[in-house]
């Protein structure tokens, strides 16, 4: 599948330019260093780390710090870090930024209960004026842009992204970007674009409107409706990383690629899937593969035999196997 050239125009970012399509939402256990780089190379006009714990990279966390890699061919890319506390979300972003990624994002929309019930992720919608000496701390600590992924609010009887994105311009950062969800959606319900739309018109920084895009149409819908910089997808490029051509064609000039045939979807699991493994070694590389496998799969005839298959593919030989007899059942 090739990626189309476009003619669109680059966002800047606190310096960093950044094409006008849309870049890839962190995803904690998914968007590590090969799925990031399988987006890139369709199109992805950016990528993001999984959330790093802010604390785990001052106290030497191993993990952690694997988590930081930036390779070249990723750029532009942002590490995302979580925490709660400024000076340990200082200290943490000096580490990251030593590692040269081109942006240091801050989570302030993770919904899980070992993220919030620190006061990190999205706890902080409920604090705006820490999320503010947060970032602020974060500004002061490093010299390369930060930006802020933040919700709705915490519930909708206590919406805040207008009030939550202004104490982050107003204390340096160079983004925004909105899931226009609250914690207490989760995922659930549509993400509310005029969230987004109203953030847009509240700060002078650019707004990345993030939520649903799970098509190239609702891509150009994003940006029609909200007059967004950027939009990110997330579960969408799962098991579908080509939609960041699709998105990239259709904005360039309302061309419509359709999805790729089911033989050239496999080509592009097993090249991931290959990746992976090089970074990871077969044990870890194939249990986490599992994930991405039955994403690549849903909906193929099947498929539910297939999800089943893929919840024990446990070496390379396995998955070439897998994928044999896919193409032999879908013609
Ligand atoms: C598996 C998974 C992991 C996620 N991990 C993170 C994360 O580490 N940091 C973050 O800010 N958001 C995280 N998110 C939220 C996404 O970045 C995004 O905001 C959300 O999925 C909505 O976008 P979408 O509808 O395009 O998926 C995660 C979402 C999923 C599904």
């Amino acid at each position: 599948m090739n990626v189309p050239k476009s003619n669109l125009e680059f966002i800047d970012i606190g310096g960093v330019k950044i094409e006008h399509t849309a870049v890839l939402a962190p995803m904690a256990s998914v968007a590590d260093h090969a799925f990031r780089l399988i987006c890139r190379n369709f199109g992805a006009a950016a990528v993001t780390s999984e959330m790093v714990s802010a604390k785990g990279i001052c106290y030497g966390d191993k993990k952690s710090a694997e988590l930081l890699a930036v390779t070249d061919t990723e750029r532009p890319m942002a590490v995302q870090l979580f925490g709660s506390e400024p000076d340990f979300m200082a200290k943490a972003a000096i580490q990251a930024a030593a590692r040269r990624p081109d942006i240091i994002d801050i989570n302030c929309g993770c919904p899980v209960p070992k993220v919030t019930g620190i006061g990190a992720g999205s706890a902080l919608m409920k604090d705006v004026e820490l999320l503010g000496r947060i970032v602020k701390a974060v500004v002061n600590a490093v010299d390369i842009p930060v930006t802020v992924k933040i919700r709705r609010g915490w519930s909708l009887s206590s919406e805040n992204a207008v009030e939550a994105a202004q104490a982050a311009e107003q204390n340096g950062a160079a983004a925004v970007t909105v899931h226009a969800r609250t914690k207490e959606q989760l995922y659930s319900g549509k993400a509310d674009l005029e969230t987004i739309a109203k953030v847009k018109r509240a700060v002078n920084i650019p707004v990345i409107g993030n939520g649903d895009v799970d098509s190239a149409e609702a891509a150009k819908a994003m940006y029609d409706a909200t007059g967004c910089d950027l939009i990110m997808v997330g579960r969408a490029a799962c098991g579908r990383p080509w939609i960041f051509s699709q998105i990239k064609s259709y904005l360039t000039d309302g061309t419509v690629i359709p999805e790729p045939e089911t033989n050239e979807q496999l080509d592009i699991m097993i090249s991931h899937i290959e990746l992976l493994v090089k970074d990871k070694g077969e044990y870890i590389g194939m249990k986490e593969a599992r994930k991405h496998a039955a994403w690549y799969l849903k909906g193929k005839k099947n498929a539910t035999e297939y999800r089943r298959m893929c919840g024990t593919l446990s070496s390379l030989g396995d998955l070439y196997g897998l994928v044999k007899r896919v193409r032999e059942e879908n013609p």
